[in-house]
């Protein structure tokens, strides 16, 4: 097999990377461990900035997003059993957040491409990228069906995500890396049950960090911190839906429950690698950099790194290599900010394990004068809502 971009990873990444490349008449092959059916059903995140919102539309991928999305114009934030909203209309010159599910976004994608008759292959096994650190022609290998295959390309796009296999391919003294695990984790539940909100509330409470979220005027999404470790079998539905309705507990408010369609406990972790690019290697997404998810901020950088990507190949194909050399420096700028914020979010929120009280005063501390200062609240909604994709 030959192609232009050998794309490794078909998660959010991968699938925009090859459709905007395509748009400018770019070949591409994507190359996916798991099965069709198992990306376009994996529940995750589902929170899209006016950025990625644009960006989907404009590329012609946005119809079902326009009919189905639900778009919000501020959050609460609760805590001491008051909720304070923070109003975007006014705060973030009118962007907007729109509610639409990453697995939507995926199976929109997966769907087009497929239309296109452009190639895509799941289920393959054992990838290894090779020969992309010179000017060799780089090649990626792997297992489909059980044939050993080859495909040649002129560069690899790594949209593999944290757990891939090209950042590690990429020889360990030439990267940078910054990480850190934090000591709790979130378990995410999908209810099928009306939101009890309209918009999502972020909510801090002694007990540890609670959020509200929604899919659909029908499906809630509700999330909870946890202790690491913990393991799903000690959270019965009945203990989930306790444990979220004392961590939102406002007077004259009731959650309502319902009956739990999915349940998974995620660890939090930030983690950088730099540079995003090593020869005809490019790293894009969760193959270079992770956020914890309050903020819901992983899918958006994934997306605004394969906007950047994408012209920085077709300029190097036609042998300009002006784009691709500040590919890195350019993405990590939009990276460091929303690793920034969503640290910033995490520890604002999140109840420490060593419940330590003064932590507890500081982050009440934050919060009430989030809530109080037109400039702070100007900072969460600007850093919210997302800044202008390049
Ligand atoms: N070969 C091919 N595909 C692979 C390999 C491999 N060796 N290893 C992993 N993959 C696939 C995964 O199965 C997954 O479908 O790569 C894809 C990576 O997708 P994501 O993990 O979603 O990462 P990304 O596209 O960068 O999107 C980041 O999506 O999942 C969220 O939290 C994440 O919001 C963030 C955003
Ligand atoms: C979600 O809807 O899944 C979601 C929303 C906001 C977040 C994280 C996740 O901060």
């Amino acid at each position: 097999m030959r192609t232009q971009i050998g794309i490794v990873g078909a998660g959010p990444a991968g699938l925009v990377l090859a459709h905007l490349l395509h748009l400018r008449g770019i070949e591409s092959i994507v190359l996916e461990t798991r099965s069709r059916k198992y990306i376009e059903e994996r529940v995750r995140a589902g929170l899209l900035e006016q950025g990625t919102v644009d960006l989907l539309i404009e590329t012609g991928v946005g119809e079902r997003l326009k009919r189905e999305c639900l778009t919000h114009h501020g959050i609460e934030l609760r805590f001491n059993r008051r909720g304070h909203r923070i109003d975007f209309d006014d705060l973030a010159g009118g962007k907007t957040v729109t509610i639409y599910a990453q697995q939507e976004v995926i199976k929109d994608l997966v769907a087009a491409r497929l239309a296109a008759n452009l190639p895509i292959l799941f289920d393959v096994e054992d990838v290894t990228v090779h020969d992309f650190d010179g000017g060799a022609s780089p090649s990626i290998r792997f297992r489909s069906a059980g044939k050993e295959e080859v495909i040649h390309c002129d560069y690899i796009a790594g949209c593999d995500g944290f757990h891939g296999i090209c950042r590690p391919a990429i020889p360990a003294s030439v990267l940078t890396t910054w990480g850190r695990d934090y000591p709790y984790a979130w378990l995410g539940i999908l209810a099928d049950v009306p939101p009890s909100t309209d918009e999502l509330i972020y909510a801090h409470h002694g007990d540890g960090f609670a959020l509200h979220s929604l899919r659909s005027p029908a499906v809630s999404r509700l999330y909870l911190q946890v202790d690491n470790g913990e393991q799903l079998a000690a959270w019965p539905d009945e203990r989930i839906w306790a444990e979220l309705s004392r961590r939102f507990e406002l007077p004259g408010w009731t959650l309502e429950q319902g009956p739990v369609l999915d349940k998974s406990i995620t660890p939090m972790r930030s983690f950088v690698c730099a540079p995003m690019r090593y020869g005809r290697l490019f790293l894009a997404g969760d193959a270079a950099h992770i956020v914890p998810p309050t903020g819901a901020k992983g899918l958006n950088l994934a997306l605004a790194d394969v906007a950047v990507l994408a012209p920085a190949l077709d300029a190097l194909l036609h042998g300009d290599d002006k784009l691709a050399a500040s590919y890195s420096a350019t993405c990590l700028e939009r990276v460091w900010r929303s690793t920034h914020f969503s640290w910033w979010m995490t520890t604002m929120l999140h109840r420490a394990p060593t419940a330590d009280p003064l932590a507890t005063q500081l982050q009440l501390a934050q919060l009430r004068y989030v809530v109080a200062s037109r400039a702070a609240a100007t900072t969460l909604a600007e850093n919210y809502t997302g800044f202008a994709m390049h």
